[in-house]
């Protein structure tokens, strides 16, 4: 029961409508549940509708679906589901932060079509960060927004090994993976430019936090690990990543 789990067990809890995976599975201790389709079914609750009653109707479908998906894992995690709101403490600059229950820590992505959360017990995870966007290359002027001249170094040589995977495109998710797991901690801003993404062709990526002073520490420094999947559903091409920071006494890391 991976509501149970306690310390560094590595059980990967994944739940998806007909199998195809994208994030399910990717990193270890974290409930992962997705869709690729639009479930007429996911509906806010009360509390949340305030939340996204101004936005437009996708806004809220996806909005929708992301939640759904969040009580569908709390509810495996062995936590009962109700509203997912927003971070109290957030800063206005990362209003849309969530706020999780008690003893929970979560990552939530959509796109395209595309819908995940990601949830773990605190005491295994300290911060977990899930991101999902279509597998095709940045826009130019954007790529070089967000990646390091040592990232974008190392494109060519990924893409000759891997033409079918938007290497830029990875990079990006993957600081954005990073960014849902460090704001959470620390409730900081991460600039691009602060961290440095190494993706690796077996499906990992590492990321260097260049912070001062650093807030990231234990086991992993500054480094953190993460995982990386692309897959291909209706005709759309995703890449995904995933990180989880684990916590005290459970496998290494520590943080603050
Ligand atoms: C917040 C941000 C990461 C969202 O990413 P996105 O690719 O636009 O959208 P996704 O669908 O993948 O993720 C959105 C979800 O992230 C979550 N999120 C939003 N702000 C967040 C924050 N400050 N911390 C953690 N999670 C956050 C929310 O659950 C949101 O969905 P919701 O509004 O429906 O609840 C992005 O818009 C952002 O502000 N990035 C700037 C900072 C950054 O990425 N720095 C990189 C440092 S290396």
């Amino acid at each position: 029961m991976p509501g149970g789990a306690r310390g560094p067990a590595r059980w990967s809890v994944s739940e998806i409508d007909d199998g195809a995976r994208l994030l399910g599975g990717l990193v270890p201790d974290v409930v992962v549940v997705e869709t690729f389709t639009s479930d007429p079914a996911a509906a806010v609750l009360p509390e949340e509708a305030a939340l996204v009653a101004a936005a437009p109707p996708e806004r809220r479908r996806a909005f929708a679906a992301a939640r759904s998906c969040a009580r569908r894992a709390l509810v495996q995690l062995g936590v009962a589901p109700g509203p997912i709101l927003l971070d109290p403490d957030a800063p206005a600059w990362a209003y849309r932060a969530p706020r999780w229950p008690a003893g929970v820590v979560g990552s939530m992505t959509h796109c395209d079509g595309y819908h995940a959360a990601a949830v773990a017990r605190s005491a295994t995870v300290a911060a977990v960060g899930i991101d999902a966007e279509p597998n095709a290359p940045l826009p130019a002027v954007v790529r070089d927004l967000v990646t390091l001249d040592e990232e974008r170094a190392a494109l060519a040589r990924l893409s000759g090994a891997r033409p079918d995977v938007a290497w830029d495109r990875l990079v990006f998710s993957a600081k954005e993976s990073v960014y849902k797991a460090w704001f959470p901690l620390t409730r900081r801003w991460l600039d691009f430019g602060d961290c440095l993404v190494r993706p690796g062709l077996d499906g990992t990526f590492t990321a260097e936090l260049r912070v001062r002073p650093p807030v990231f520490a234990g086991v992993a420094g500054r480094r953190l690990t993460g995982r990386w999947r692309t897959t291909t559903r209706g005709g759309r091409a995703y890449v995904a990543t995933a990180l989880t920071v684990p916590a005290f006494g459970a496998g290494g890391g520590a943080v603050r």
